[in-house]
């Protein structure tokens, strides 16, 4: 099963993505060439899609053309049946600095707003229903920030460097940050990080409750946490997790009394799935559940 998957699931190029991991932990891996320019994608274990962005000359910076390949995989992972939760990383330096800001300097009101310029980043937070984990290694900065707040669950190491600097550029937070920072960490702190473009680091990442898990190594040992997490989340219930996500995320979004009347129906709806009758049947009977994804 899992040479399968790797053999059908593809890393290109070589921007030191899994193979030191996979060597150090023993693991059977096999890679072929990827059309992307700017980011790999592999399959660590079974169930679990990485994708690596991988332009390193400019610090990963967010071009259109990074974002259409990131929405590329992220579609192709989302309609592949035995994935069933994804990373996304960057390089040891940066995850991301940022939208391209040379890209961005000769945008004009009339161009950005016609083409409706960053509009594909929604894609993310609006279309995946998968769990998407950041693994936040270096610089996460303005749009760098913004795509690791749209992914479900943050990780990042201790010298994580995040950051909304837009301000700096005469501009502001325009993937989100200043709606999604905010709502991780209150508006006083979202206002002073955004109206100084000061930097955070990865340790009050985890002490503000931006990031779920702050590693005290580097990014190998970032991904093997991430990873680890992302093949529990992928031995469940695939509908359950679904449902999951989509209600955590839906507590983002309505009043509180709204949010429990929605997760009890979507928790009344469960008991129309086989995963349901496989998942309470196994507990009683003390046994390992075998998912239907059903
Ligand atoms: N866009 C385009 N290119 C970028 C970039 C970005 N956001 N960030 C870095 N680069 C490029 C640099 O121009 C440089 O390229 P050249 O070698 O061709 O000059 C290369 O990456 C390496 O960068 P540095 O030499 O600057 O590396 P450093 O280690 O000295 O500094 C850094 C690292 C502090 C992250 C610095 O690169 C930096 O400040 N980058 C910009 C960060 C930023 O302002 N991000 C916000 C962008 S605006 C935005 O994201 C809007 C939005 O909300 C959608």
């Amino acid at each position: 099963m899992f040479a399968r998957r790797c053999s059908r699931l593809v890393a290109s190029k070589t921007a030191v993505p899994l193979t030191s991991y996979l060597s150090r932990v023993g693991r059977p891996y096999s890679s072929a060439a990827s059309a992307y320019e700017n980011i790999l994608t592999e399959t660590p274990k079974p169930g679990v899609g990485l994708i690596t962005l991988n332009r390193p000359k400019a610090l990963n910076a967010l071009s259109s053309p990074v974002f259409k390949e990131i929405n590329d995989a992220l579609s192709k992972y989302e309609e592949d049946k035995d994935i069933g939760a994804i990373i996304i990383t960057g390089s040891e330096k940066a995850f991301a600095a940022g939208a391209d800001i040379k890209e961005m300097a000769p945008l004009t009101f009339s161009s950005a707003f016609s083409n409706n310029f960053i509009a594909p980043w929604s894609h993310l937070a609006n279309n995946v229903r998968k769990p998407v984990i950041a693994a936040v290694s270096g610089y996460a900065l303005g749009g760098g920030c913004e795509l690791a707040l749209m992914c479900d669950i943050i990780y990042c190491t201790s010298k994580a460097t995040f950051g909304q600097p837009e301000i700096k550029l005469g501009t502001i937070p325009g993937g989100g940050g200043s709606q999604r920072l905010t709502r991780a960490v209150g508006k006083s702190r979202a206002m002073e990080l955004i109206l100084t473009g000061k930097n955070f680091s990865g340790k009050e990442a985890g002490e503000w409750g931006v990031a779920a898990k702050v590693v005290d190594g580097g990014k190998e040992e970032l991904l093997e946490e991430a990873i680890k997490t992302a093949e529990t989340i992928a031995s469940y219930s695939k509908v359950a997790v679904l449902a999951a996500k989509e209600v955590v995320n839906k507590s983002q979004e309505l009043s509180l009394k709204e949010g429990v009347e929605y997760e009890r129906r979507i928790f009344h709806a469960l008991f129309g799935t086989r995963d349901q009758k496989i998942g309470m049947t196994a507990f009683a009977e003390k046994k390992k559940p075998e998912w239907s994804n059903e």
